[in-house]
């Protein structure tokens, strides 16, 4: 059943924007949440086969189709066909926007300007992605579509109330995602307002198979990452504070190379394989601007994809924790089966005063860029 505003929609992106580049955007109810809400999903689609699904849940990207080097397209995203498998204990943050502050927050504490704040340890004995019940991973977002010169898209908004999930100040979050017309590219961009001081650190929690979402392994796909140094981290996966070169360790991938490669050496850390935040070059590259963050390719099917982001870091998560769920269609997500890339400030920043800062002030505007695109050869 589509709501009213997305049939108007829909009829003027048919007739303006079909004849012209054929990407279009439309939506249709998903499903309910388990008190009742309902759950509307967004398709676009553009002129080279790309689609790209979208929930309100979570803003969630839970399918992105994309052409191999032979043209035959497969959904290179985890996800669940349903909103109860969103909602479900399987659901490690498949294609989520993570936040208030994604990643971790050293024992769900911290202070600012003189207060201090205690949010749920929701990851034994951290807080982990924004917290457990209106993290913005599980709270219904309000959704517009948009159109743009670059392609069609949904932007996403939520405003959550002061002392939500424990952080301070009435934050106004707002995320859009859009598909170009012309490439099989996602953009993201995120921004947020406060009526108080707070830390506010967004991602995207997309796990990527190239292969297509559901076959066996990552590890045969080839990664780079734009990154010299990285943010060590003790054995509950908080950063020490110090910042240190991946030189002659097995973190390396600054050179194409393959993720099973070194991935063995990892097993017995905390992280249990590749969970690290990489502290992006960006050289030559301004404040604010896009500079390319990692490639990633998969030989098979030749598919790559770049991601590019306005972000000064990005977690390479291996997809450790992956524990053969069910996703769509019933496939099986094992353990290393996809990996995230994800564009953030640094985990734990709010109680380290030398990573770049992560707080958001009334009067100012946060703004992050990500952009997801794919090609193949
Ligand atoms: C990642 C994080 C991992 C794990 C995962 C969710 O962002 O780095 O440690 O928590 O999310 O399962």
């Amino acid at each position: 059943m589509r709501n009213q505003h997305s049939m108007l929609f829909s009829s003027v992106i048919a007739a303006t924007v079909l004849a012209s580049t054929q990407a279009y955007g439309e939506s249709e109810h998903f499903g309910k949440t388990a008190d009742g809400q309902d759950v509307e999903v967004y398709t676009l689609k553009n002129e080279s086969g790309a689609i790209v699904k979208l929930i309100t849940l979570g803003a969630t990207l839970t399918e992105m189709h994309v052409p191999d080097k032979d043209g035959k397209s497969a959904d290179v995203v985890l996800g669940f066909d349903d909103v109860a498998g969103y909602q479900s204990e399987d659901n490690q943050y498949f294609g989520v926007t993570a936040g208030r502050v994604a990643n971790r927050i050293a024992k769900g504490k911290f202070s600012l300007n003189g207060k201090d704040y205690t949010l749920a340890v929701n990851n034994e004995p951290n807080h982990l992605h924004g917290g457990v019940k209106r993290s913005l991973d599980k709270v219904i977002w309000k959704a517009k579509e948009v159109k743009t010169k670059l392609g069609v898209g949904v932007r996403f908004s939520y405003t959550s109330p002061d002392g939500e999930e424990g952080y301070p100040g009435k934050l106004h979050v707002s995320v859009t995602y859009i598909l170009s017309n012309k490439r099989n590219s996602v953009r993201i961009n995120y921004t947020a307002k406060t009526d108080q001081p707070t830390p506010v650190n967004l991602t995207n929690h997309s796990y990527f198979n190239l292969a297509g979402a559901g076959s066996k392994t990552v590890l045969g796909h080839t990664l780079t990452i734009a990154a010299d140094k990285y943010t060590p981290t003790d054995d509950t996966l908080i950063p020490t504070g110090k910042i240190e070169s991946v030189e002659g360790t097995d973190l390396d991938f600054r050179e194409p190379t393959r993720i099973g490669k070194r991935i063995k050496s990892l097993d017995d850390t905390a992280a249990i394989g590749y969970d690290h935040n990489y502290v992006l070059t960006r050289q030559d590259v301004k404040a604010g601007e896009l500079a390319v963050a990692a490639r990633l390719r998969d030989p098979k099917s030749g598919r790559i994809l770049v991601v590019r982001t306005t972000e000064p870091g990005i977690q390479f998560y291996s997809g450790n924790f992956l524990k053969d769920q069910k996703g769509k269609g019933g496939k099986t997500y094992a353990h290393r089966s996809a990996l995230c890339l994800e564009t953030q400030h640094y985990p734990d920043s709010i109680n380290h005063p030398n990573f770049p800062s992560v707080v958001l002030k009334p009067g100012e505007t946060y703004k992050h860029v990500c952009v997801y695109s794919f090609t193949a050869k």
